[in-house]
Order: structure tokens, then C-alpha cells, then sequence
């Protein structure tokens, strides 16, 4: 008889980190409803028709409202001016019952991405997308954090305490996920690498990480002989690949079986970030309506 002595890692839930965050998102729009009367309000601007961020768009105005908070949803017609979408922005950068905009991405292509970002009040930018907002994340000074980064950070300090000194390595350079996240992990005094496409012997530098995030969009990437024995591994990708029969399935830049064997802990897909992703949208939500208003904000809910 042969016994296997193989440890698996420890697959990090993050459906359940998830719904922790939306309870303690809970607790505090109840907290500023009785202390200053105050409902936070999310607005979600989309544009189009895209599948993927209708379901997306929908998901985010359901859980604001099970949060207890004012959702303001506006679909706009695929065909929607700049002129137009900058003039909605104007009225909810200027309308007190919102204090978090999200515009959702990818806009239409006759749409000037950055110009429409940039027209958010820095303060409402909930997705922490905006140029001050990332430069100040950048600089260290007090800024909105993008939610999916965000996110992350939170499962690494939960599981790891302390990520002073260790060494992590962001694969993808993404405004959106792999750099913000570089600022993040170096803000807690880790060594960060960023690589990505262009990078020489990816396996070798990956394979030095006691942190590895993996944000480039291609399926199943990184392998087990990329990864240090014992590293913690978060996989943000969402890729859809088609399988036999016809079907698809979801699939992360991680190979989640073959890494299993060698790191401490991995987050799975579905189930591990895409889920924290909302929850940090809700609570930089709450984040936004406490600074707007000089209320005290939770700590735990922020970076
Ligand atoms: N599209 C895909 N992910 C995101 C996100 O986090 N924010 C926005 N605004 N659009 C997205």
C-alpha cells in the first residue's frame, strides 16, 4: 500500500469572504442611516448592449440593494454621444443622493474611455479609476482603490497577516487590476515585480514569489513549476473557453489542478476574486458617502 503524503493548498473561499464583506457593508449603511440619516447611493452607468456587463450591471444593482443602500441604474442606447454620457456624468457628480459613479467598461468605441473617466468627480469614482485617484494611490496619499485589487489585498491579509518584506509577483499590467495592485502590495512594504508579455524567463521570475497574482487574461498560463513550494497564488483571471460538446467554461490564468500541488493556498475560479470584486464596489461605496459626509469610515473596509 503506498500512501500519499502530497498536501494539497488551501483553496481560499472568497464567496464566503465575499458575503462577510457585504454583511459588514450592511452593518454600516444601518450605522449611517442612524447616526446621520444618510442612505449611500451607487449610480451604474452602461452603455450598450454587451452581454457580459448587463449581467454584470445587474448583479451590482441587486447587492447594493440587499446592502440597504439607493442604487440608480442608467442604460444608455449603444449609439449615446459623448456629449451625452458626459452631460449624466455632470448631474451625478452634482447630485447629493449619489456618492459612488460607476461607468462600466468596455465602452462603445466611439467613446473616449480616459475622457469619460476623468469627468467623475475624484470623490465619486468608486471604481478608482480616475487619473487623481490613481495617482494618489500611487504617491500614497488617501485615494479611492480599485475594487478587484482591492479585493485581493483583503484575501492576502487575511491569510497571510503582515506582507511586510515578502516578495510578490504581479503578472499583468492592466490600469485596471496589475498595477493598482503593484501599488497596493508595495504600500505594504513587499518587493513587487510587475511582468507580463515581454517579460524574459516569466517561470523564473514567478517561481521567486512568496505572493503571486495573476491578472493577463490567458487560460490556465501559470503552471505548478512556475510556483515556490508553499506560495500564496490569487487568480483574477475570467476566461471563457469552449469545451467538447459544444459547451464553454470559466477558467483562470492559474492551472488551478496542477498548481494545487505545490502552493500554500490558491484562490479557485469561479468562486475566489469575482466575487470580492462587488464587495469592494459596496464598500468603497460606503468608503465614499462617510468621507463626503467627515464620517468616521471602517478601516476594514478600505485599504
Ligand atoms: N468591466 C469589467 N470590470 C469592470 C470594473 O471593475 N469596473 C468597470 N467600471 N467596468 C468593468
Amino acid at each position: 500500500m503506498t500512501t500519499d503524503t502530497k498536501t494539497r493548498a488551501e483553496v481560499i473561499d472568497g464567496k464566503a469572504f465575499a458575503a462577510r464583506i457585504r454583511g459588514r457593508v450592511a452593518e454600516e449603511v444601518a450605522r449611517i442611516r442612524e447616526e446621520a440619516g444618510l442612505v449611500p447611493g451607487l449610480a451604474v452607468v452602461l452603455v450598450g448592449e454587451d452581454p457580459a456587463s448587463q449581467i454584470y450591471v445587474r448583479n451590482k444593482a441587486r447587492q447594493t440593494v440587499e446592502c440597504g443602500m439607493h442604487s440608480a441604474e442608467h442604460r444608455l442606447e449603444p449609439t449615446t454621444t459623448q456629449a451625452e454620457l458626459l452631460e449624466l456624468i455632470e448631474r451625478l457628480n452634482a447630485d447629493p443622493t449619489i456618492h459612488g459613479i460607476l461607468v462600466q467598461l468596455p465602452l462603445p468605441g466611439h467613446l473616449d474611455e480616459a475622457l469619460v473617466i476623468n469627468a467623475i468627480a475624484p470623490e465619486k469614482d468608486v471604481d478608482g479609476f480616475h487619473i487623481s485617484n490613481a495617482g494618489r494611490l500611487a504617491t500614497g496619499q488617501r485615494a479611492m482603490v480599485p475594487c478587484t485589487p482591492l479585493g485581493c489585498l483583503m484575501l492576502l491579509r487575511d491569510r497571510l497577516g503582515d506582507l511586510s518584506g515578502r516578495s510578490a509577483v504581479v503578472i499583468g499590467r492592466s490600469n485596471i487590476v496589475g498595477k493598482p495592485m503593484a501599488q497596493l502590495l508595495l504600500r505594504d512594504s513587499c518587493t513587487v515585480t510587475i511582468a507580463h508579455s515581454r517579460t524574459a524567463n516569466i517561470e523564473e521570475v514567478v517561481s521567486r514569489a512568496d505572493i503571486v497574482v495573476a491578472a493577463v487574461g490567458r487560460p490556465a498560463m501559470v503552471k505548478a513549476s512556475w510556483i515556490k513550494p508553499g506560495a500564496t497564488v490569487i487568480d483574477v483571471g475570467i476566461n471563457r473557453v469552449e469545451v467538447p460538446g459544444g459547451k464553454s467554461v470559466v477558467v483562470g490564468d492559474v492551472d488551478f489542478d496542477d498548481v494545487a500541488d505545490v502552493a500554500g493556498a490558491i484562490t479557485p475560479v469561479p468562486g475566489g476574486v469575482g466575487p470580492m470584486t462587488i464587495a469592494c464596489l459596496l464598500a468603497n461605496t460606503v468608503t465614499a458617502c462617510c468621507r463626503a459626509h467627515g464620517l468616521a469610515e471602517p478601516r476594514d473596509l478600505t485599504a
